[in-house]
């Protein structure tokens, strides 16, 4: 049996500044479940406000670090700092990501290294400094961003890198779960079908919303309190006997 959470824990999130992201509103969300709040994202200054703004809304504690995900230094440095400002880092959320709509025959190995580098090895770094502290504590939840683009090929608006470096976000999910059950960590993937933020080559008018929707069985695409609501059961503790799996939170999108 893996110890109870404590009574004051703390849930970091990557890529949670942006204005109308998943992140700051899986942040809002969370902090008022009572979640204490850690930000990492690009802008330092960006990400402390976020923090700032959710300590004052809900009463929690909360802190922001500047780092690039794609590079590791930063990313432990960053983690080092939020954990020394807040109470017992209980969950990670991986939602740092950019979106990559280069058609496959125009993709040069910097666009790849690019996308895989913060979609892929960034989702490993902040994972792999987590989970230090997670078995130190013997307990962790880690919740990674995959997408419906993984399952299905494409057919968003981001392509093959993208969707490449989405399923290998899969699959490390996978493994990472098997290798640090036996230490009371649960590692999932949420994926997002279609979801109403500006990653899509910025604000989706309502033509594209209904376009991006009709290949669903729900007749409207997401919105970030729809994968807030995800993330928040993935990193409960009741959620405790759910590992290595993937939760299409995408209107129907993907059947499996
Ligand atoms: N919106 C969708 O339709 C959708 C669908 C499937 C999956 N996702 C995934 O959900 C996650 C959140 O996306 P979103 O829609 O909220 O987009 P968003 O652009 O609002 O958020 C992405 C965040 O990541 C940050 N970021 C980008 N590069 C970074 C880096 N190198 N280091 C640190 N932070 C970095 C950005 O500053 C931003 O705050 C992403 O991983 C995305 O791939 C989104």
């Amino acid at each position: 049996m893996a110890p109870a959470f404590p009574d004051s824990r703390s849930v970091i999130l990557t890529g949670a500044a942006s204005p109308r992201g998943i992140g700051r509103a899986s942040a809002h969300y969370l902090a008022g479940l009572g979640w204490n709040i850690g930000i990492i994202d690009l802008d330092d200054a960006a990400a402390k406000a976020v923090a700032e703004e959710i300590a004052a809304e809900h009463g929690v504690v909360a802190a922001g670090a500047g780092a690039n995900v794609a590079r590791e230094p930063e990313v432990r440095a960053a983690f080092d700092s939020l954990e020394a400002a807040l109470p017992q880092v209980v969950a990670l959320v991986n939602l740092a990501g950019v979106s990559s709509p280069v058609p496959y025959l125009e993709v040069t190995s910097e666009e790849w290294e690019r996308v895989m580098g913060i979609n892929m090895n960034g989702v490993h770094y902040a994972t792999r400094r987590a989970v230090e502290s997670m078995v130190e504590n013997g307990v962790g939840r880690v919740v990674n961003l995959s997408s419906v683009s993984a399952q299905r090929g494409g057919g968003t608006f981001s392509k093959t890198v993208y969707s490449a470096a989405k399923a290998g976000v899969i699959g490390f999910t996978r493994s990472v779960a098997r290798e640090l059950g036996h230490a009371g960590i649960t590692v999932n993937a949420i994926s997002p079908g279609p979801i109403d933020t500006d990653i899509m080559g910025g604000t989706l008018t309502e033509e594209r919303k209904t376009a991006m929707a009709a290949d669903g069985v729900l007749p409207r695409i997401g919105t970030p309190r729809d994968i807030a609501a995800a993330i928040a059961y993935l990193i409960s503790e009741d959620a405790g006997f759910v590992t290595g799996q993937t939760l299409n939170v995408d209107g129907g999108l993907y059947m499996h």
